[in-house]
């Protein structure tokens, strides 16, 4: 089976024959792979793509559809191991669109069929596309009595035992209604699916490429109890066959009365009144889209009354009156070209993929990690591999698994020296490390940038290439010396010029002005990340407090554990250290105390927060600094002894487990109110 088919050009009805054979059997064997063996090798924009090609050519050429044309069937295969349940109505699938573009043409292609003037408003109903598996649930008598997946839309399998283990699925009915066919979308949230990822991890189990796949796996188990164990969750999005008690006007109507029987439908949903509002949600929704605690890979627009759903009708396998308009693709393929190994502040060697540049949701990827020797030993990765790579948010892009082994067969290995200074690499847990802490040009240079960025002094204009080349020629060594570049230093550098050169100047000038706890999080010392730079300045207040504090100070009373314990206190051991240190304070460099240590007054000082969902006045960097700056303190996990949880809009998994703990729940008001804002 070949993996990509090439756009040949169809110029004659022979040729038109082959592609539509080539493109048939190429979209049989991949939803053979994303039904039956759950591992995709194309992504979705790749797949709904020879879709395309093939509805189009099987709308010009229709003397050559076949009759196992996948066109004719709605996708997906029935398992043998269930047995098979005929659905009463088909289960259908929608049409997918990917830019503003298609989404007018379909309002457009909807007035023209109801005849409609084209300056008139059609209402659609807008709902969260969820990426998950379809199912259908038949209620009779009110009790939950048969569920099945989807199939290949008109046959599917019966997983009724499965079903009745998710907590969002009601065994009975609010009200007693004679019959009901609900359909809707199981799902698995990015939390459980993390969870889940990690033990099948330290069990040796391959991994799930994204929840989708495992919340299939899930459902597609012969033993209910590995599906209770999925945590998996359902939303409701329509209705099959139903009584004659079910009565609506609109989808929205209906959504509105599944959730008054007591069935789960997810509440991100909009009337638009005209397409252009349709558009406004499918942006709105790209915005929050990574604080889902579920994946979505679109919405979907739909007609709002039924009877113009009813005269609107549907073409072959999807309805005209609702489309899907998803999100540009997130994972696709490519081949690695090389793997190059770079090697971090921290002597942490790290394997990065060198890509075919592809296209993932409209940033061209060239680069992908591949964490450490672990990750590519489990995935089997080498170079010359056809790979599937995902990119989410602001995240780096990584590879999620190889489709298609190179030449290389078994997996590439991270060097034994190091490739910056050649000394020798060791193994510590699961990082390769370089121990060249003092000298490896490497881990100065990253010092640098870290010292640098934005989230520590935030000295513009000076990124990796910059330092790059200040450390090679051996203008700075280490992190004090940028404080004492002159005027003149780096004109005459290649690509510098005098104004350059004073922006520069003029942004190291302006960082030595900073917080307090920025200052300590920028000097790099190993394990302490922005959250424990702030508990310690909070705790010790200055620097003098920190490299005067024990181990045993530092590990049990301000309780951060032994191994981070030990690795500040070394920090403050090395006269080296020390040193830049006092340098950095001699060229003026002057740290300001934003935060109340403990015990000094402050609103909130000493409170500890955490913060889930959007708010509304805020960033999340804003308000953890205004906890941090009023004797706060900021916690990433939820715990027992948490004094608030500043709730916004669509909080995650954290606003659950605060409820379940019982605590102190605000919303943006009242946090407002607590930090006088
Ligand atoms: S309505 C006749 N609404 O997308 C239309 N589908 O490609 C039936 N899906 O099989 C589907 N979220 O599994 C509808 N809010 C939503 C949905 C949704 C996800 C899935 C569903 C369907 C597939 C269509």
């Amino acid at each position: 089976m070949k993996l990509k088919i090439s756009q040949t050009q169809v110029k004659d009805d022979l040729a038109a024959k082959k592609r539509i054979d080539e493109l048939a059997d190429a979209i049989n064997y991949h939803n053979y792979r994303y039904y039956m063996l759950e591992d995709p090798i194309l992504s979705d924009y790749e797949f709904d793509k020879l879709v395309k090609e093939l509805a189009e050519l099987e709308r010009q050429y229709p003397q050559y559809v076949r009759e196992d044309s996948p066109s004719k069937r709605v996708g997906g295969a029935v398992s043998e191991k269930f047995t098979q349940v005929k659905h009463t109505i088909p289960m259908l699938s929608l049409d997918n669109t990917y830019s503003k573009e298609e989404i007018v043409e379909f309002d457009k292609k909807i007035k023209r069929f109801l005849n409609y003037d084209m300056d008139e408003n059609i209402e659609y109903e807008c709902e969260l596309k969820f990426d998950g598996l379809a199912i259908e649930l038949i209620y009779k008598n009110g009790i939950f009595i048969q569920g099945s997946t989807r199939g290949d839309g008109i046959t599917g399998e019966d997983v009724t035992m499965n079903l009745k283990t998710i907590k969002t699925i009601p065994l009975k009915l609010l009200k007693d209604i004679s019959y009901l066919e609900v359909r809707g979308e199981i799902l698995m949230d990015k939390e459980n699916f993390k969870k889940l990822n990690g033990e099948r991890l330290k069990e040796g189990l391959s991994l799930f490429a994204n929840p989708r796949n495992a919340a299939s796996g899930g459902i597609r188990q012969l033993d209910p109890k590995i599906t209770a164990q999925r945590n998996l969750i359902m939303f409701a999005y329509g209705i099959g066959e139903c009584s004659k008690e079910i009565n609506f006007k609109t989808q929205f109507e209906l959504m509105n009365l599944l959730k008054s029987l007591g069935i789960n439908i997810n509440k991100n949903m909009r009337i638009a009144n005209g397409i252009k509002g349709a558009v406004d949600f499918f942006d709105d929704i790209s915005r929050k889209r990574e604080s889902f605690p579920f994946e979505i890979d679109g919405v979907v627009i739909k007609v709002n009354d039924i009877s113009l759903q009813e005269k609107l009708g549907e073409i072959s396998k999807s309805p005209r009156w609702a489309t899907a308009y998803k999100f540009s693709a997130k994972q696709e393929v490519s081949v690695i070209l090389d793997i190059e190994v770079s090697v971090g502040r921290t002597g942490i060697l790290t394997p990065v993929a060198i890509l075919d540049p592809v296209n993932i949701g409209g940033v061209v990827v060239k680069r992908a990690t591949l964490h450490n020797q672990d990750e590519i030993d489990k995935k089997h990765i080498n170079i010359g591999d056809r790979v599937l790579v995902e990119r989410s948010g602001d995240v780096i892009p990584e590879v999620v698994k190889v489709v298609l082994k190179g030449k290389r067969s078994g997996a590439f290995n991270l060097p034994d020296k190091c490739p910056c200074c050649e000394s020798d690499v060791v193994i510590d847990g699961a990082a390769h490390r370089c121990m060249n802490e003092l000298s490896c040009p490497c881990q100065i240079k990253g010092a640098i940038v870290h010292f640098a960025s934005k989230r520590a002094m935030d000295i513009e204009g000076l990124g990796e290439k910059i330092v790059d080349r200040l450390v090679e020629i051996g203008l700075i060594k280490n992190v004090a010396d940028i404080y004492y570049l002159r005027p003149g230093d780096l004109s005459n550098l290649e690509g510098f010029g005098e104004k350059s050169e004073e922006n520069l100047l003029n942004s190291i000038e302006k960082s030595k002005n900073i917080s307090y706890d920025r200052f300590v999080y920028a000097l790099g010392i190993r394990h302490v990340g922005e959250h424990i730079a702030s508990l310690l300045v909070r705790y010790f207040g200055d620097i003098n407090g920190i490299k005067n504090a024990t181990i045993s100070i530092l590990s049990s009373k301000f309780g951060i554990g032994e191994e981070i314990g030990k690795s500040i206190y070394n920090f403050f051991r090395l006269e080296s250290n020390l040193h830049v240190i006092e340098r950095l304070f001699k060229a003026g460099v002057s740290p300001h105390a934003n935060i109340a240590k403990q015990g000094e007054s402050g609103l909130i000082a000493g409170k500890s927060f955490i913060l889930t969902g959007t708010l509304n006045d805020f960033t999340r960097d804003e308000a953890e600094n205004l906890i941090k700056e009023q004797g706060g303190i900021v916690e990433k996990t939820v715990k027992k002894n948490l004094d608030y949880v500043v709730a916004g809009f669509e909080p995650g998994s954290k606003y659950d487990k605060a409820l379940k703990l019982g605590l102190k729940i605000i919303n943006e008001d009242e946090f407002k109110s607590l930090i006088n804002k």
